[in-house]
């Protein structure tokens, strides 16, 4: 489909804020500025970076995010207060994004305000930002339960006061297509400045409700790499621009080829997996299985596939396992915006063809989870910590014991450690003979199958921490469990290491 003039819509991605809040997600500082650089480089318009007044740490992060010189703006939220709005303007970022309830239920039992106090708030707040000489975007937090009256009086107000866009949160989720529109074509009417849509997933239609916003003249959508966020999440990202383009023929400033390198990041750095049906970046989302689609598919992709899985940076996976040569590879990863060095790849085509040699087929999910094992991993000279050899036991009647043999700083050492299953034998291990170097201590280790069966790659992501309280995350993939998880804490003790080495010597 092609648009004379394409309606272009911006993309507010709010990941590392609305994202971050997903239960049991937690970003390290290091996690988070590696999301951001890869946000900027998929091209999101703003990143709204987090919220600094919630502590002290989150302050610092959103500052060095501001700090990076992106492409894509940073922003901080803030609610209606001015010790908020102080610790948001203290990151020097490009826009403040303050909020506040406006529904009956909010005002009554989340802030206990009264309207007027509300109207009053918000509108000093915005003031107060403007006033700095900081770009503001105003939210009346649960607009979507709010009386329309109020709505309408506090949005005007809040356009008089200054704000340079106006966000409409559906904060429950609890819209549909059609009243979400009508709502929007109510304020787009009285509201001049631009428009954006908040909408969360309660009921599954999060991105349905962001397009029905645009149609009626929104032009800004809080979206979130996997639909991460509160609850059952917000807008997905990845679905909202890719119908953008594709069935609309609208332009937004995201590069499509790279969604599904950044979906992967995201899931590895929160622990958040996505379903395998979901749409544009779940497993399933390009593989054909039945002997008909096959067929088809291989004839003519279009039969079975709305698009091509390389516009959103995939390979379709019947082909997946094909991958022959190291410039087949490296076209592969290029593709999707992923450019390894000459030695990293040569470890990447060393990691694929010995899982082909075990008859495995290697899906694009592999390819990536390996690839960024690889290229998370300390390389050559740099090692601090090399794994020269490693044995585990492990058994009904045997208690787990693992034993290792490990270079540090070039002189060999063994160690042996019992524990509850030969990872935790063999982690131990590690940690005994590298605490002669530095104590850095495991914590928080987590695994995940990519792919089914039982010769599944697995991913295995550890946070290490160091005596200061720093904290380093590490990752391997690999089809052995106990393999992959030695390398990932021999990866992360290296960064730590090394970190550590180098600010001692800038000292
Ligand atoms: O869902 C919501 O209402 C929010 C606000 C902070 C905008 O995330
Ligand atoms: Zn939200």
């Amino acid at each position: 489909m092609t648009h004379k003039n394409p309606r272009f819509i911006r993309i507010f991605d709010t990941t590392l804020r609305d994202g971050e809040q997903t239960p049991g997600v937690s970003l390290t500082t290091e996690d988070k500025i590696e999301i951001a650089r890869q946000l900027s480089k998929l091209g999101v318009d703003i990143i709204e970076a987090g919220f600094p007044s919630s502590s002290e740490g989150e302050r610092r992060v959103v500052k060095e995010i501001a700090e990076l010189n992106l492409n894509s703006k940073v922003c901080a939220l803030s609610r209606c207060t001015k010790k908020d709005i102080d610790s948001a303007l203290d990151c020097n970022v490009d826009l403040i994004h303050v909020f506040i309830p406006t529904s009956p239920v909010q005002m009554k039992y989340a802030v206990n305000m009264t309207p007027e106090q509300v109207l009053t708030s918000a509108v000093e707040s915005i003031q107060y930002v403007k006033k700095h000489g900081v770009n503001c975007e105003f939210s009346p937090m649960d607009a979507t339960r709010t009386e329309m009256p109020f709505l309408q009086q506090i949005c005007k107000a809040a356009q008089d006061a200054g704000i340079d866009s106006l966000n409409i949160p559906d904060t429950v989720g609890c819209m549909i297509p059609r009243t979400t529109h009508k709502l929007f074509k109510e304020l787009r009417e009285i509201i001049k400045v631009p428009i954006s849509a908040h909408c969360h997933n309660d009921f599954g239609l999060a991105v349905a409700n962001s397009l029905a916003a645009i149609e009626a003249g929104a032009d800004q959508v809080h979206t979130a790499i996997n639909g991460l966020g509160e609850r059952a999440g917000n807008a997905a990202l990845e679905e909202v621009v890719t119908t953008l383009h594709v069935a609309y023929g609208y332009k937004t400033n995201i590069n499509t080829r790279l969604l599904y390198s950044t979906s992967r990041m995201v899931v590895s750095l929160s622990g958040v997996s996505v379903q395998v049906n979901k749409a544009i970046v779940g497993e399933n989302a390009f593989a054909h299985e039945s002997g008909i689609h096959t067929r088809g598919v291989t004839e003519q992709p279009l039969t079975f596939e709305p698009i091509s899985p390389e516009l959103v940076g995939r390979t379709r996976k019947l082909v997946a396992g094909k991958l022959a040569g190291t410039r087949g590879i490296q076209a592969e990863l290029n593709e999707i915006g992923i450019h390894p060095n000459e030695a990293q790849l040569t470890e990447i085509v060393k990691r694929v063809k010995n899982l082909g040699d075990k008859g495995k087929i290697v899906t694009d999910a592999d390819l990536i989870a390996l690839t960024s094992a690889v290229l998370g991993e300390v390389i050559g000279e740099e090692k601090i910590v090399d794994l020269c050899d490693m044995a585990v036991v492990t058994g009904i009647k045997v208690i787990p014991t693992a034993s290792v043999r490990l270079a540090l700083d070039g002189n060999e050492y063994v160690a042996a450690e019992t524990g509850v299953g030969p990872v935790d034998a063999v982690l131990k291990a590690i940690q005994k003979l590298t605490s002669n170097l530095e104590k850095i201590r495991l914590s928080e280790y987590r695994l995940e199958a990519i792919t089914g069966g039982s010769n599944a790659v697995a991913e295995v992501v550890i946070k290490v921490e160091d005596e200061k309280g720093n904290i380093v995350s590490a990752r391997a993939a690999r089809e052995d469990i106990v393999m992959a998880s030695v390398e990932a804490m021999i990866n992360g003790i290296n960064k730590c290491l090394l970190k550590n080495r180098k600010q001692g010597k800038k000292q």
